[in-house]
């Protein structure tokens, strides 16, 4: 039997431009997602396939990926290891909603690695993860309040979905901010379980806690704030984090959406030495694949049903495809040398970019944590940003301009709070992408003067 592929050729035929008129007819916005329109293109940034460092465009030119699907792909695109464990779930017919031996192979993989991984659960989004760990912390603490720190994205569902980009004229003062929701449609009784603390603000967290303490489930937090550009914890906060959480009987959780796998293979957790009681691990732990996990010490675990009275069930939990992508995305990890040949090329891209940045006389702040970064600009490059209201008062014109030279250039930027580039980056594709960067720089700088 012949195998008919799908197609779409008569939307191929079509430009970018009247591509994304036909999709507006059919998909709100013209977007499956809100984030993928691209502002500095003016639509989605349309990409025909992936390969390691590069994206190609529909007319198959090549870009060098500083966005690797908002941090994901750090194996980069079409790496074979995934794709042949993605093969070996097509092999085996797709099973879904059934129980395998390689979901346990994947919890027993991650307790040996994630600190208070001692189990896991599977589910596909960091969303969707994020608001089961919510809903786990409220039923292993019996407590209802969630403290969380402004500027720090925990995905969008209801209880979660505040101050993670509020408008400054409405986030209330700055060491009390008011909960701000970030969609139409978010019950107002949601906000009233929430309390949003100033993050690198020990005073305005203890205070928070002394306030509300008793009451509180957990201290919800990124911990390194990448979804304000590239924000980490001041030396010493993420401890007082934990002291407070221990003193008031509250879980300290840990949305290691980003910062899984991509700080060290022990995630956030290793590289700032504080364990916390819950955590969520995402994007690069499925390497592309869709699949997040929820891990944590086993007390709080097992309130999960069956074994507890906290629900978190559904069809496509720990899909087989997904989870076969994710155990081989580990052992890529778990590499002799993955991370130093990583924190190398962290060493090279960003001492270069630092360089650039001072010679264009352009203001703008580069921070990074591994190979994840933030730019802030209009913002002084020696002065560190340590919380959200800082960030927010960045040049976003300057953003749109810098990301839109860069891909003029060949270098594929999304307008987006965080930038960065995968394990499979060469140096040779880092020189090329400090050339564009350089250019793009220039630009701006010509602009100005
Ligand atoms: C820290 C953090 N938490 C949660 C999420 C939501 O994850 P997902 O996009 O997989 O739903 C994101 C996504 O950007 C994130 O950065």
């Amino acid at each position: 039997m012949t195998m008919m592929r799908y197609s779409n050729d008569a939307l191929l035929a079509l430009t970018d431009a009247e591509l994304f008129a036909e999709a507006q007819r059919y998909l709100p916005g013209g977007v499956s997602a809100t984030a993928r329109r691209n502002a500095a293109v003016g639509h989605p940034f349309y990409i025909a396939r992936g390969d390691g460092a590069h994206v190609y465009d529909r007319d198959g030119r090549p870009y060098i990926d500083l966005c690797i699907s908002h941090g994901a792909s750090l194996l980069g695109h079409n790496h074979p290891a995934i794709t042949a464990a993605v093969r070996q779930a097509l092999d085996l017919g797709i099973v879904c909603a059934a129980e395998t031996e390689h979901q346990i192979a994947l919890a027993k993989r991650l307790s040996e690695i994630v600190l208070c991984a001692e189990m896991a659960r599977f589910s596909s989004s960091g969303t969707e993860t994020m608001m089961h760990g919510l809903r786990l912390a409220r039923a292993a603490t019996g407590r209802d309040k969630i403290i969380k720190f402004e500027g720090h994205f925990h995905g969008y569902s209801d209880f979660l979905n505040f101050s993670w980009a509020p408008p400054l004229d409405k986030a209330g003062s700055e060491r009390q901010p008011i909960p701000y929701p970030e969609s139409a449609g978010i019950p107002a009784q949601a906000s009233q379980t929430l309390i949003v603390v100033p993050f690198n603000d020990p005073d305005a967290l203890e205070a928070a806690f002394a306030a509300h303490g008793g009451e509180v489930a957990a201290l919800v937090m990124e911990p390194i704030n990448y979804d304000s550009g590239c924000i980490p914890p001041k030396p010493g906060f993420v401890q007082l984090c934990r002291q407070v959480c221990d003193r008031y009987g509250a879980l300290l959780f840990f949305d290691e959406v980003l910062t899984a796998f991509r700080v060290g293979l022990g995630g956030a957790q290793q590289y700032l030495g504080v364990t916390p009681d819950l955590a969520v691990l995402g994007k690069a732990f499925g390497a592309g694949m869709p699949i997040s996990a929820l891990v944590g010490k086993r007390e709080v675990m097992m309130h999960l049903r069956p074994a507890g009275e906290a629900e978190m069930s559904g069809t496509y939990l720990a899909h087989l495809t997904a989870v076969l992508a994710a155990s081989a995305a580990l052992e890529e990890y778990s590499r002799p040398g993955f991370y130093e040949q990583l924190d190398a090329r962290c060493e090279y891209f960003f001492d270069a970019f630092r360089q650039l940045i001072e010679r264009s006389g352009v203001k703008v702040r580069l921070q990074h944590v591994g190979p994840r970064f933030g730019l802030y600009f209009g913002l002084d490059p020696q002065m560190p940003i340590t919380n959200y209201r800082q960030a927010a008062v960045q040049d976003r014109a300057q953003l749109l301009a810098f990301v839109r030279g860069c891909i003029e250039r060949g270098i594929y930027f999304h307008v987006a709070a965080h930038h960065g580039f995968s394990a499979v980056h060469t140096e040779a594709d880092l020189d090329r992408a400090l050339e564009a960067i350089e250019g793009a720089l220039e630009d701006i700088s010509a602009f100005r003067t």
